[in-house]
């Protein structure tokens, strides 16, 4: 991390004047709220905090982070592109700040341009490759447009040639060139392979994905290999070929999705250029953001065997809860594997299946109520993936829909199938998300009535900010993972605790503005005193749990002297707690 300048340049931006031309903010306690740009919403779950100069979104995203994670999210820059676009806002001239990390970023994207050179000029001389792309029905133009190349088999060559360039090996090897082995050489890691780079979305080459020749059968390699994640590389957010295609998408409203560089290729030469490729890795929540805000529709195209299947059914649920209308490019003709295959039999023909291609509702009806033979057992399984998939749909006219039609499919009535839906879970909804910086302590469902406590506790006390005392004759009700942070608390007044727990407390205290709509100093201070009690009740309960278990052990182990004394603590919690 550039941690020098991120600092100095989040000293000089404030978070909630940056973020007031991109959202709307309310205020919420001492933190703010406003609806998250990053999912559809009608009710605020984005949380800004100006004391700690953080956000975070408790909706569909449960993601957060400061003002650069921000800007990396919203405008799908890497680390170092926000930083730039950052510190001219703030003033800071990065290039006299001297930081080693900038230099470091700009020599990735220089060895790696130098590497897609040096590919591509081994092309040039391979017939053999040259031959096999044209085969594959790929116009010379095409390879050329997208810089495709190939890396030569032997153990050394390209980083070889990028040291006699003057790059250094440790670049190389950042970068994913390069491995270093056990005895200390490096291996090229890309060998006898095709190499399409992979570029991020402003163009520059941050990645290769490396295809094996034909004729190579040995089963110990597989048929692709990418470079590893780096500092400008991440394939979870990286959509192949939207540097080209972006313009395209959002004049459309609609993305074409599909598999891989393939397939991108030779859609993309046969006039489809709205199309983007997730490349060695699922259709993710990233990609999906990226393409939400420029494109309305995504229309999926999978592979037609069960994988491809699989990750149809999945991406549709995901792209479904991003709020996107979903469409599917089905390939019927069994003799074509991917829409690659069908270009370059049936050059034109790609544009015909988009145009006929199905709703995600009509794919699933036709998945799953096509086959007549299936048992009772396996409709009734099939009924309830359908309606699950329903619940999904964020449209309330559309749930309608879909339920009137599949009310008829299945001759159930509407309102019985209504019912049924309500308690299914919906599909592709993310998961909840623990907060960073918290390893012992979770803010999720699964909590002891004194951990809940001791959160909302801890809420309504960062909202107070003094009135630690009260807390201090109370410390032992907590449960064990709390105390070090009330501890800490109570000796530095809230302020300079360590960052870990900060950014715990953090995740409390907007979730806590995020829950509460009231506060009302006296109303809060009320609650405290309540959430005392209760803390301290819980506690009781908890003793006299574990002492009652005891006196169970303690009988069967037939000990007079401390069962008596076990009774005795027992009657004296019992009183204690009666008179709570
Ligand atoms: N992939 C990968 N690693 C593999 C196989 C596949 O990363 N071992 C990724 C690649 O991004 C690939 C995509 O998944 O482009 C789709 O895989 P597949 O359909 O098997 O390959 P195709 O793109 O169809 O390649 P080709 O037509 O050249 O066989
Ligand atoms: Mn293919």
């Amino acid at each position: 991390m550039s941690s020098d300048t991120a600092q100095l340049i989040k000293e000089k931006l404030d978070i909630v004047d940056f973020l007031r031309p991109y959202v709307q903010l309310k205020p919420a306690g001492k933190n703010m709220k406003a609806c998250c740009p990053f999912h559809k919403e009608k009710t605020p779950s984005f949380m800004v905090s100006p004391e700690r100069q953080s956000w975070h979104c408790f909706g569909a995203c449960n993601e957060g982070g400061d003002i650069i994670k921000f800007l990396m999210k919203y405008e799908n820059l890497e680390f170092y592109d926000a930083l730039k676009v950052l510190a001219e806002k703030a003033g800071v001239d990065i290039k006299t700040s001297g930081n080693r990390d900038f230099k470091s970023y700009n020599s990735l994207y220089a060895v790696m341009e130098a590497a897609k050179n040096f590919f591509r000029s081994n092309l040039v001389k391979s017939d053999l490759v040259r031959n096999y792309l044209r085969e594959r029905g790929l116009k010379d133009e095409t390879v050329q447009e997208f810089e495709i190349g190939f890396a030569a088999d032997g153990s050394d060559i390209l980083t070889h040639h990028l040291l006699k360039l003057g790059y250094n090996i440790l670049d190389i090897e950042k970068a994913g060139l390069a491995i270093k082995t056990e005895r200390g050489t490096y291996w090229d890691r890309f060998r006898g392979r095709i190499m399409f780079p992979i570029y991020n979305h402003f163009g520059k080459v941050v990645a290769f994905t490396g295809r094996i020749l034909p004729g190579n059968n040995n089963p110990n390699v597989g048929k692709y290999v990418n470079s590893p994640e780096t500092p400008v590389f991440q394939k979870s957010k990286i959509l192949y070929g939207f540097h080209r295609t972006k313009s395209d998408i959002r004049e459309a409203k609609t993305a074409v999705l599909v598999e891989g560089q393939m397939d991108f290729l030779m859609v993309w030469q046969d006039g489809i250029k709205n199309a983007v490729a997730t490349s060695g890795t699922a259709l993710t929540q990233d990609h999906l953001a990226v393409l939400r805000r420029l494109a309305d529709e995504v229309v999926l195209s999978f592979d037609a065997d069960l994988a491809g299947q699989i990750a149809a059914e999945r991406s549709i649920d995901l792209a479904g809860a991003h709020d996107f209308a979903v469409k599917l490019l089905v390939i019927e003709d069994a003799k074509f594997k991917d829409p690659a295959d069908v270009v370059r039999e049936q050059p034109g023909k790609i544009k015909d299946l988009l145009g006929g291609a199905k709703s995600a509702m009509d794919y699933y009806f036709y998945k799953y109520f096509n086959n007549a033979s299936t048992d009772i057992k396996a409709k009734k399984q099939n009924l309830r993936v359908v309606l699950a998939k329903i619940k999904n749909l964020s449209s309330p006219i559309e749930r309608s829909h879909w339920l009137n039609q599949l009310s008829k499919i299945a001759r159930i009535d509407e309102r019985v199938l209504a019912e049924e839906m309500e308690i299914l879970t919906p599909a592709g909804v993310a998961e909840a998300i623990v907060p960073a910086g918290a390893p012992a302590v979770s803010v999720s469902q699964k909590l002891s009535r004194r951990e809940l406590i001791s959160q909302r506790l801890l809420g309504v006390m960062l909202h107070l900010q003094n009135d630690m005392q009260t807390i201090e004759d109370h410390l032992k009700y907590f449960p064990e993972q709390y105390l070090t942070i009330y501890r800490d608390l109570l000796l530095n007044k809230g302020v300079n605790v360590s960052s870990d727990l900060g950014d715990f407390m953090n995740s409390i205290s907007l979730r806590f503005s995020f829950e509460n709509q009231d506060f009302d100093v006296e109303n809060l201070k009320k609650e405290m005193r309540n959430l005392l009690r209760e803390l301290r009740v819980e506690y009781l309960k908890d003793k006299r749990q574990e002492i009652s278990d005891l006196i169970k052990i303690l009988e069967g182990e037939g000990d007079e002297n401390k069962l008596q004394a076990a009774m005795r603590e027992f009657a004296n919690i019992s009183k204690e707690l009666h008179n709570a």
